[in-house]
């Protein structure tokens, strides 16, 4: 049976790709300026599923700038290098000779900042013929999931998060092949961010609560040792990805993915050797979380 378009959304064409994460926009030109209801109703949506996902969209770099400050103010990564002409673009890049790529981990976005970027939006210039398809994965429903006295003792706890890691000269030393990703991330040195949140968050837009810890960049518990940390992170990272809390999205040129930190993991894929995929991210500031 084909999934049914939301009735509550009176401007936007909203149809829920999976049963816990995601949701498709049609019938939506993105080149086009949109009216304040449309962005008020994209924003609802983008908060209740997580993620949002356009086909067929057409967009300059000047459009996809448009449309991202029709939506919110604009975030300049520090680390991704930028599209030569557009530097408020971050290049997502990975060329046929290159074997790494960008976010292959599960993780959120920006969580090393005091004020989390809220989303970003990623558009598809070059696909794989098959592979490089993204992974997206319901924090609501990983909370959701939690037994009450472990959400009653996770509720009271905050999680330290770091740029260094993965960004820092550490990252480099980590990686077997330094050039593969020194042409795509830089600025090492920019990599200083440390910051702290509760570990369960509540969302912003929706009110509900959210599991707010990552694989890439949670380092510990505030007040515990990595060590002690360790064991119930890698149980909660285990715990958050089941299956049912997921989504697969496949891109084509053309495809745009708008995600919510605050409430999902995403994870690119990265099996399509030898072929090009070149995306374009605009990135949304964010809030203090609480
Ligand atoms: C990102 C990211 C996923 C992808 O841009 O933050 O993780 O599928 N990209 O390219
Ligand atoms: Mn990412």
């Amino acid at each position: 049976m084909k999934a049914e378009t939301r009735s509550d959304y009176q401007f936007i064409n909203v149809t829920p790709y999976a049963a816990m994460v995601g949701a498709e926009v049609t019938d939506i030109d993105l080149s086009r300026p949109i009216s304040g209801e449309v962005r008020e109703e994209l924003l609802r949506a983008h908060g209740e599923f997580g993620v949002l996902f356009f086909h067929d969209q057409t967009l300059s770099p000047d459009q996809h700038i448009d449309f991202a400050e029709a939506i919110g103010h604009i975030n300049v990564n520090r680390f991704f290098k930028a599209v030569d002409t557009h530097p408020r673009i971050a290049e997502v890049r990975k060329d046929p000779d290159q074997k790494t790529n960008i976010g292959s981990r599960w993780h959120t976005d920006h969580s090393y900042d005091q004020e989390p970027a809220l989303g970003s939006i990623l558009y598809a210039h070059e696909v794989p013929q098959q592979g490089g398809d993204t992974l997206f994965a319901s924090m609501y429903a990983a909370h959701d999931a939690l037994s009450d006295g472990m959400k009653k003792m996770l509720g009271s706890m905050r999680a330290v998060h770091t740029s260094r890691r993965n960004f820092g000269k550490q990252a480099y030393g980590n990686i077997k092949d330094a050039t593969d990703v020194g042409s795509r991330l830089g600025n090492v040195d920019a990599a200083t961010q440390d910051s702290v949140h509760p570990v369960l968050i509540t969302h912003p837009v929706t009110g509900r609560k959210a599991l707010y810890v990552n694989d890439t960049f949670t380092v510990k518990f505030e007040g515990w040792t990595e060590e002690e940390s360790k064991p119930l992170l890698d149980y909660l990272y285990a715990h958050a990805v089941q299956p049912e809390f997921t989504c697969r999205f496949k891109w084509r040129k053309g495809s745009i993915a708008f995600w919510d930190n605050r409430c999902t993991w995403h994870k690119a894929l990265n099996d399509y050797d030898g072929q090009m995929r070149l995306m374009h991210r605009i990135t949304l500031e964010g809030t203090a979380l609480s």
